[in-house]
Order: structure tokens, then C-alpha cells, then sequence
């Protein structure tokens, strides 16, 4: 794992980017989209309710947006495929709209909670039709006359969040969300980037206080994209545990929300560096020099787990390569993301090789001491429709002696079309 590299567009931010520039009044231009699936499922299902949304020959993206309250009513039902971000934050928009709209998705996304969006929409004011569970296909009915709302995260969830905010931009009042564990802020500073009155405070037991002033007029930005610390995340771990390995990525978003992961590494040993460290769309970037290190296991301190919730399933494959004992707790979300991804991250490498015991809310790995595992060879790991598995699984098979074999690498493209590719160019077969 030697060279250059540059990791695709944030997905987070992608998504926010459609939808705030769908909501202003003029065209928003974004650049270094990322051009995944599910930021694809957004766009068009934001095309479907009124927004014009085009690729420009140079790549970059135009989104002339309907104005605050200007959705339309979709002509059919939103596909939203694999992807959580896009159902629970479109619910947020929709909810505040008098708009009758269906969403569907994959067999995935059909099995994840979304009562935990429906709880607070359904005090704004929206009525919702689901599958027994609370789970897709459902139907919202949004309300023309929308309630400002208070409301205490249960769970530590930035697309919850994220979707009572996004109501609250079309309802009169200051909507208020208070988070007591604070979750990836990238709703935040884009919804004060495109001009909304957003203040954060802090109450007496530290919780975040995140108020909204309902009906503003979204001013319409330029937006660049930072590249994804969730898709750096593979590229990282593979360069730490190839021996060898001296790997640049460039243009890594490090909000402080997102890249966990990176110090968790250091503390293992991993040796990485961030270079020229900038600002790039009001959102701190940095170039990543990783070198292969020699990775000793640690106890995962728990308060770190909403900073990197997406990069445990390639973290224990750091630790499945380390010297000694990682003990991971706290994970209890993992169970609901696009797998469970405690259990499958368990079969997955034991199935490689590796020495891993299931908790009920996380893993305990011990590593193999730098010694490569022994693979699966040609016996197929499952994925369960989870880019994520398949990825992490893929930079494990790059530490094997018998390589991994995944059952499927079509959810991949949902957030990093081109993660096979650049695999390739840097030599992995
Ligand atoms: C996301 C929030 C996280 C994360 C997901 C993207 C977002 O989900 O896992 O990949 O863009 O808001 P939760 O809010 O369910 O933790």
C-alpha cells in the first residue's frame, strides 16, 4: 500500500449538501459530490419533489432549489434503496411539508428501526402508516401546520437529529434539540452556512442545546466536499497492517465528530501523521501519511464510540492484526446500522482466522501479533448487504495468507464506487 491516494466525497455531507441546496432559493454548487448510491437516492427523491439537480460536465453538481416549504408532492414512491441517512432525514423534511409521500428500500433499510424518527416527527404534527415494527415500507403524511418542538435525544443518533432540525425548517418557532451525547455536527454548520439562525448552547449536565429558528430563507452556497473519513478508514487500516505499507491520503476530513478512529489507531501504535491541515467548506481536512506499524490491542474507552460509529468493523480488523487483547463495549447501535454489525463482524473474522469473542454490546479480538490471518480462501463471507462488512473484510483478506472471499461487493457502491479500483492501482489483487 504505497502512494497517493484521494478517497471520494463525505457521504454525510453529500447527503446535506442536496437537500439544504433543494431548500434555497437560486442555485448551490457543490463539488467532490460523492456520487454513491445512496447520495444518488437522496438527489433523485429530492428531483421528485420539485428540485432541479444536475451533474455538470466538469463534475461538479447544480442544485436549484424550491425555497423553504416549496416541496411538491412526489408523483410515486422514493426508493431509498440501502440508505438510513436519506430515509430519516427526508422524513424530517417531509414532516413539515402537507405532503403524502411513501418510502421504500432494500432489504436492508426494511429492517431498521425508524421509530426513532417517528416519535419526534410525529409531535410536529406528520402521521405515519408502517410495517409492523415501525420499519419500510411506510407512509408519512406531513402536516401543513407544524409544531416547533423540544426534544431530548434518546439515543445517540445524528440522523435523528438531523431530521428534527430539518422539520423545524418549516415550522414557525425554534425548534430545540438537546443531544447529551454530541453526534457528527455536519447539519449544523451547513444549515448556519446557508444562512438558517442555528445556536448551540450548552446546558448544566453538558448536553448540547441546538435551537432552530423555523422559515428562514436559505441563501443558496458553493459547496466543496471534504474527502470521507469513513471511506479514508479502509485505505488507513490497510496501510498500517501491510507491512511495508507508506500510504498519502489526501484531503481527509478530520471533523472532531468523525475521526475517533485515527487517534484510536495512534494509541495502538499506528504510525499517522496529518499534513497541511486546512479548512475546506467550513469543515477541518488534512492529508494522512500512514505508515505500516506494529499495532498493539487496547480497551476502546466507550465515550469515543458516536465519533467513530461507522469505523468498527475495520477497526477490529486492526485489532484481529495486533499484539494482544482489544476489548470493544458500548456498540450497541452497531446492531442497527445497514447489518449487525457485532455479529457479523464476529463470523466474518472468525471465518478469516482470527481469534474473536461476541459481547452483547461489542467484541473482544485477540490479535494474531502482526502474523497474517489465514483467510477464508474461497469459502464466501456474508455481507449482508453491508458496504461496510465487504470493505473491512476486503482489507482483512489484504493480511491473509488465503485471501477472503465476500459473498457480494454490490453494496460497496453505495458509498465508495470506486474502492475496488483504487485497491487495484495500488497493487492488491
Ligand atoms: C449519519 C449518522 C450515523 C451514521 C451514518 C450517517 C449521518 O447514523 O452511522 O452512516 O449522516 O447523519 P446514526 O445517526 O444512526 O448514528
Amino acid at each position: 500500500m504505497t502512494g497517493r491516494i484521494r478517497v471520494p466525497g463525505d457521504k454525510s455531507i453529500s447527503h446535506r449538501s442536496i437537500m439544504l441546496g433543494a431548500l434555497a432559493v437560486g442555485e448551490t454548487r457543490v463539488s467532490g459530490l460523492l456520487e454513491g448510491e445512496d447520495v444518488l437516492a437522496t438527489a433523485a427523491a429530492m428531483r421528485a419533489m420539485g428540485a432541479t439537480i444536475e451533474r455538470q460536465a466538469d463534475g461538479d453538481w447544480v442544485v436549484a432549489g424550491v425555497g423553504v416549504g416549496g416541496l411538491m408532492q412526489p408523483a410515486g414512491a422514493l426508493d431509498m434503496g440501502n440508505s438510513g441517512t436519506s430515509t430519516r432525514l427526508l422524513l424530517g423534511l417531509v414532516a413539515s411539508h402537507a405532503l403524502t409521500v411513501c418510502f421504500t428500500g432494500d432489504a436492508s433499510l426494511s429492517k431498521r428501526p425508524m421509530g426513532r424518527v417517528i416519535t419526534p416527527l410525529s409531535q410536529v404534527g406528520a402521521q405515519f402508516t408502517t410495517y409492523p415494527g415501525g420499519r419500510l415500507p411506510l407512509i408519512i403524511t406531513g402536516t401543513a401546520t407544524p409544531v416547533p418542538i423540544r426534544y431530548r435525544l434518546p439515543v445517540a443518533s445524528a440522523q435523528v437529529k438531523s431530521a428534527v432540525l430539518l422539520a423545524g425548517l418549516n415550522t414557525p418557532g425554534v425548534t430545540t434539540v438537546i443531544e447529551p451525547v454530541p453526534t457528527r455536527d455536519h447539519s449544523e454548520r451547513m444549515l448556519r452556512g446557508f444562512g438558517a439562525a442555528l445556536s448551540v448552547d450548552m446546558d448544566d449536565n453538558g448536553a448540547r442545546v441546538i435551537s432552530l429558528s423555523g422559515q428562514p430563507e436559505l441563501r443558496p452556497q458553493t459547496i466543496v466536499v471534504p474527502g470521507d473519513p469513513s471511506s479514508a478508514a479502509f485505505f488507513v487500516v490497510a496501510a498500517l497492517i501491510v507491512p511495508g505499507s507508506d500510504l498519502v491520503l489526501e484531503n481527509v476530513g478530520l471533523n472532531p465528530t468523525r475521526a475517533a478512529l485515527f487517534d484510536v489507531l495512534r494509541q495502538m501504535g499506528g504510525q499517522i501523521d496529518a499534513i497541511n491541515p486546512r479548512e475546506v467548506g467550513g469543515e477541518p481536512v488534512a492529508d494522512l501519511h500512514v505508515r505500516a506499524s506494529e499495532l498493539h490491542g487496547i480497551t476502546v474507552d466507550p465515550a469515543v464510540v458516536p465519533a467513530m460509529v461507522d469505523e468498527f468493523p475495520v477497526l477490529f480488523v486492526a485489532a484481529a492484526l495486533a499484539h494482544g487483547r482489544t476489548v470493544t463495549s458500548g456498540l450497541d447501535e452497531l446492531r442497527v446500522k445497514e447489518s449487525d454489525r457485532i455479529s457479523a463482524m464476529h463470523a466474518a473474522l472468525t471465518m478469516a482466522g482470527a481469534t474473536v469473542t461476541e459481547t452483547a454490546d461489542g467484541l473482544i479480538i485477540d490479535g494474531s501479533g502482526g502474523k497474517a490471518l489465514a483467510g477464508s480462501g474461497e469459502a464466501a463471507i456474508t455481507t449482508h448487504l453491508d458496504h461496510r462488512i465487504a470493505m473491512a473484510m476486503a482489507v482483512a483478506g489484504l493480511a491473509s495468507e488465503r485471501g477472503v472471499t465476500v459473498d457480494d461487493t454490490r453494496p460497496i457502491a453505495t458509498s465508495f464506487p470506486l474502492f475496488e479500483r483504487l485497491l487495484a492501482d495500488l497493487g492488491a489483487a
